[in-house]
């Protein structure tokens, strides 16, 4: 069976002491509160990475991630971060490809299957976003757009790299907007990304892949999307700001 995951991703909110605050209640409600076999991740801004991997070593369901890196291990790149540090402070995740990266950043395919290897080299699990923009969507190329996101972004990889990836669907019409995709949306693409890993690492491979929904999320609708067969949990924005909201979507699992 593969694993069932609901990830939190803070973006550039809050501070450090209420990060602090909110992953602490995280791991309180999650401990008292989890009981099915779902695992809890937060990606927090790189500062906060250290602090909480220290805190989340002793719960084995909660993990810390990153919400980007650079290629590189080392260099003369004034003002990133490597997987390398990322992972000498403890975290397990990064998050890659995320569609305000690839909007505000200028993240291509090309950049992102090298990062994808940095992070897999450090030991560090992706969580490798797609998803088609409103346009995309409206003048129906977006099965065009995630194979290729997908295929140029990890298809590089051997079926035991690729193991390791977690992958994420996110509509860019659907995030911040309060608009999700319908649970039959979103299960359309998910089981064609399936598909398409299927094609080309084997059914078996593409069986054990976790793929996850991002996009307006939220303890209302989380059961829904998460009961169809091709959807193993979800990448939160706004919703993993509150402990509350956050382990209520985690809770959609029990
Ligand atoms: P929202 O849940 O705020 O729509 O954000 C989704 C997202 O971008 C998670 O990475």
């Amino acid at each position: 069976m593969r694993q069932k995951i609901v990830a939190g991703n803070w973006k550039m909110n809050l501070d450090y002491n209420e990060g602090l605050s909110i992953f602490s209640e995280i791991i309180n409600m999650v401990n008292d509160e989890v009981t099915g076999k779902q695992s809890v991740i937060v990606c927090c801004p790189y500062t906060y990475l250290h602090s909480l991997s220290a805190l989340a070593k002793t719960h084995p369901k909660v993990s810390v991630g990153a919400q980007n890196c650079h290629q590189e291990d080392a260099g003369a790149y004034t003002g990133e971060i490597s997987a390398r540090m990322i992972k000498s402070v403890g975290a397990e995740y990064v998050i890659l490809g995320h569609s305000e990266r690839r909007q505000h950043f200028g993240e291509t395919n090309l950049v992102l299957s090298q990062k994808t290897n940095a992070v897999l080299s450090n030991s560090l699990k992706p969580i490798f976003c797609v998803g088609e923009t409103l346009e995309e969507r409206e003048s129906g190329q977006f099965f065009d757009v995630i194979k290729s996101q997908i295929s140029e972004g990890l298809f590089h990889l051997d079926a035991q790299q690729f193991g390791q990836v977690v992958l994420a669907y996110e509509p860019v019409w659907a995030i911040g907007t309060g608009k999700t995709a319908t649970a039959a949306q979103a299960q359309e693409i998910h089981a064609f990304i399936r598909k398409e890993i299927a094609t080309q690492f084997g059914q078996s491979v593409a069986d054990e892949t976790t793929v996850l929904y991002g996009g307006s999320c939220n303890p209302k609708n989380a059961k829904e999307l998460f009961s169809e067969p091709d959807i193993d949990g979800g990448l939160i924005g706004g919703a993993s700001l509150k402990s509350r909201d956050f382990v209520d979507v985690v809770k959609a699992f029990n």
